[in-house]
């Protein structure tokens, strides 16, 4: 018998070489990745190209078994807060095997525990060097003269706008979810002997206890872009209602989104993961609906803040300009995006 002829082809041998080599090479990975539901079908995508890069490629199957392992983590994590990671590490087997092995993992996340972060890296001001424009210009309007007018601060950060509110003789309270914060606006009030009660907590929590019909100003800014939805929105408004005094002024700013834009859960969950919670108008409708509030401004935040705020105090921060006008959650290279944080002003109406 005639032996077969040899290969001598070197583009072909150097190739069977090289497929070869695959048998003593081993990929591993890790991705971690927002925690939320909607998000899934992306993740597991991105996974499917990456496991392929990695030497296999997965099945219909072996892809819906992968999303079946990630789907409870996402929904656990995504049910305590936006800030949850989904984990995924992998590792492609030792030959003679050929596939990949991985591992799906979470952590949880809370907003009080990425603002405790803040206190430790970042400089002050945190949220600006000045109160907002917008409240200075409802308190001068409104609320003379100032000792009569008792304010609810809510979600109130280092103290931006509750200490200023005080120093002008307001008497003020100070809601804050965040115990670092807390402690600085309490420290600061305390060393400048101003009249501000700070309480630390949730203003959605059930057992939250605050005085009925005492406020003239209840103010909540920069605060529902950490919401998790509309039903958020609602129990805020109703609280601010139970809260004021009647006649009392509710300034509060939201995302807004424009009229006829109408965003899916993976733009609802996007939003609240870039801490920009957006709301439809219909939302913002639904939240103050059977109550005794009348709608008595509407303005930009951006466009607001930048014509009033100090020559010194714009942008408040270097984050300011892009997230007050919706770019973190829509990262458009030209155009706008189809929400913004808008500055809503209502009195309650009542005796
Ligand atoms: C972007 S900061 C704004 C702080 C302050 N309002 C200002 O404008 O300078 C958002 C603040 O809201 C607080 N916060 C978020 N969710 C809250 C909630 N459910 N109840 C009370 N405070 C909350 C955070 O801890 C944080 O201090």
């Amino acid at each position: 018998m005639p032996s077969e002829p040899k290969v001598s082809d070197p583009k072909a041998l150097s190739d069977a070489l090289e497929r070869r080599l695959n048998r003593r090479t081993r990929v591993k990975g890790e991705i971690s990745m927002p925690a939320a539901p909607s998000l899934l079908p992306l993740y597991i995508k991105r996974l499917a190209v990456m496991f392929a890069a990695s030497g296999k490629k997965f099945s219909t199957d072996e892809l819906k078994e992968l999303h079946d392992m990630m789907r409870p983590r996402a929904e656990t994590a995504w049910a305590v807060s936006p800030h949850g990671r989904l984990f995924v590490s992998w590792e492609s087997e030792k030959a003679p095997a050929s596939g990949v092995d991985y591992l799906v993992w979470h952590e949880l996340g809370t907003t009080a525990e990425q603002y405790a972060w803040w206190v430790e890296n970042r400089d002050q001001p945190l949220f600006g060097k000045h109160p907002d424009a917008r409240l200075m210009s409802v308190v001068d309007e409104y609320l003379t003269p100032a000792a009569q007018h008792h304010v609810l601060d809510i979600g109130a950060g280092v103290g931006r706008n509750t200490l200023p509110l005080a120093r002008r003789g307001h008497p003020a309270d100070a809601l804050e979810l965040t115990p670092e914060f807390a402690k600085i606006i309490q420290d600061q009030a305390a060393a400048e002997d101003l009249l501000v009660d700070v309480l630390t907590g949730d203003v959605l929590a059930d057992d939250l206890v605050i005085e009925p019909r005492k406020y003239s100003l209840v103010l909540c800014t920069e605060v529902t872009s950490h919401f998790r939805g509309p039903h958020h929105l609602r129990l805020l408004f109703e609280r601010a209602h139970q809260w004021l005094k009647p006649g009392g002024l509710f300034l509060m700013n939201a995302f807004v989104t424009t009229p006829g834009y109408r965003p899916d859960a993976m733009a609802r969950e996007l939003s609240q993961i870039f801490w920009s919670t957006l709301f439809t108008p219909e939302d913002m409708t639904a939240a103050a609906a059977g109550m005794s509030f009348t709608k008595l401004t509407d303005h930009s935040v951006h466009d607001f803040e930048q014509e009033h705020q100090h020559a010194d105090g714009w942008p408040p921060t270097g984050w300011f300009e892009d997230w007050s006008r919706g770019f973190d959650a829509f990262g458009l290279k030209e155009g706008f995006p189809p929400m913004e944080l808008r500055w809503l002003l209502f009195r309650k109406e009542g005796v």
